[in-house]
């Protein structure tokens, strides 16, 4: 008996692999820091918890599988309000997460064998939604030095061929922090529309803009709108990752009425998790600027602290809450290993993802991990600490 081929082309998520290290290290007694998973430690509203407690019907039945009336009519007030768009409900598909909406567009825009443009390095887990809608990723680099700025167009451009259906950008991006400006929008949306492709653009992170930027969200972009896909999420803007909830959005009716046949199939998204969702969006504005200056607070904080570690680098994100930081290593992941495997300070210790698998190319972002600053900033002052002492060890251990 044997496996499929296509499972064995999936890669293990570099978030998540060396997990088994981490189990390891906490039985041992250390205690780990998390730095390797954007899963935050801020609370979720208390409003979408109250939601959960009171949940008001006696059986958790299916929902529709467009998503519950009263949660979109929510998003659309939410759209009008704090992005500046007017959107109907019918532009809404409430999905599984952002990551079903993400595999829902490569599915409904692409054929198998078809082609999406990616800037790398990207969001990882888009490399498994690829895999299993059967598309390719074609990736061009942005690099650390340039602070993750979109390549030259020439250099996008250059990749679109005739099975080319989609560019797929994040903005602000994981891992790399990047905010893409409205310039870069326009030009981008410009050579969709001469080429004839869609613009995904996942903006799971819209809420967390620093340095005083304002978010430009694709949807504003009203000429452009029936080439338009956007990804949304409640699991980063109001901490509940867990609740699996998202949306797909788009002003063309044809992509939501084709889509809307994969959401028929599974049915529906969690519904008393969509009660709670709908709570969450009435929470007051002070909860989201209160997370959104924690974030901030962190970001200056862990910029800071790297930089002061001997041989780390790193571009000073101004979105999101992740960052890819250049370490004195060659190889990141066997650095991560040892910092979970063979490694403590104090009794403690910090799990990174190792870079690569963050990258389409080859042999890019070995010497790169990304970092989670989702832990408070006493928490990120030890891990760095553990971090600092780390490099030191494994670098005098294999010289
Ligand atoms: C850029 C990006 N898009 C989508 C997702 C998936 O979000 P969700 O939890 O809504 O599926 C993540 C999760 O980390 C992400 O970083």
């Amino acid at each position: 008996m044997d496996i499929s081929n296509r499972i064995r082309g999936f890669q293990a998520s570099p978030i998540r692999r060396l997990s088994p290290y981490a189990r390891a290290a906490k039985e041992r007694g250390i205690k780990v820091y998390h730095l390797n998973i954007g899963q935050p430690d801020i609370k979720s509203p208390v409003e979408a918890i109250k939601a959960i407690h009171n949940y008001p019907n006696e059986i958790i039945a299916y929902g529709e599988s467009d998503g519950d009336m009263e949660l979109r009519k929510a998003l659309v007030k939410y759209y009008h309000d704090n992005v500046g768009v007017d959107i109907s409900v019918d532009d809404v598909l409430i999905t599984t997460g952002g990551s079903e909406a993400i595999l829902f567009s490569l599915m409904t825009l692409c054929d198998p064998g078809d082609e999406v443009i990616v800037p790398e390095p990207y969001y990882t887990n888009v490399h498994s939604f690829a895999r299993m809608a059967n598309v390719s990723i074609v990736s061009v680099t942005s690099l650390l030095e340039d602070n993750f700025a979109l390549p030259p167009l020439k250099t996008i451009e250059e990749k679109i061929t005739s099975k080319t259906r989609a560019i797929l950008l994040n903005s602000p991006n994981n891992p790399t922090g990047h905010i893409y400006s409205p310039k870069e929008l326009e030009t981008i949306l410009k050579m969709c529309e001469d080429h004839d492709i869609f613009l995904i653009v996942d903006e799971v992170y819209r809420e967390f803009c620093y340095d005083g930027l304002s978010f430009t969200s694709i949807l504003k972009y009203e000429q452009y709108a029936e080439r338009v896909i956007c990804i949304d999420s409640v699991s980063k803007r109001f901490s509940m990752c867990g609740a699996r909830v998202g949306a797909l959005i788009s002003r063309n009716r044809n992509v939501i009425r084709e889509t809307l046949k994969l959401s028929q199939a599974r049915l529906c998204s969690p519904t008393v998790e969509q009660h709670a969702s709908l709570a969450a969006f009435s929470a007051p504005p002070e909860y989201l600027e209160s997370v959104k200056a924690e974030y901030e607070k962190r970001r200056n904080f862990i910029v800071k602290s790297l930089h002061s570690i001997p041989g780390v680098k790193c571009a000073r994100p101004n979105g999101a809450f992740y960052l890819i930081a250049r370490l004195p290593v060659e190889d990141a992941e066997d650095f991560a290993i040892f910092m979970l495997r063979d490694f403590d300070y104090k009794g403690e210790t910090v799990m990174l993802a190792p870079a690569e698998g963050f990258y389409e190319s080859k042999d890019l972002g070995r010497d790169q991990v990304r970092i989670a600053y989702v832990l408070n900033t006493d928490d990120l002052a030890k891990a760095c600490t553990c971090l600092k002492e780390g490099l030191k060890a494994y670098n005098s251990r294999s010289n």
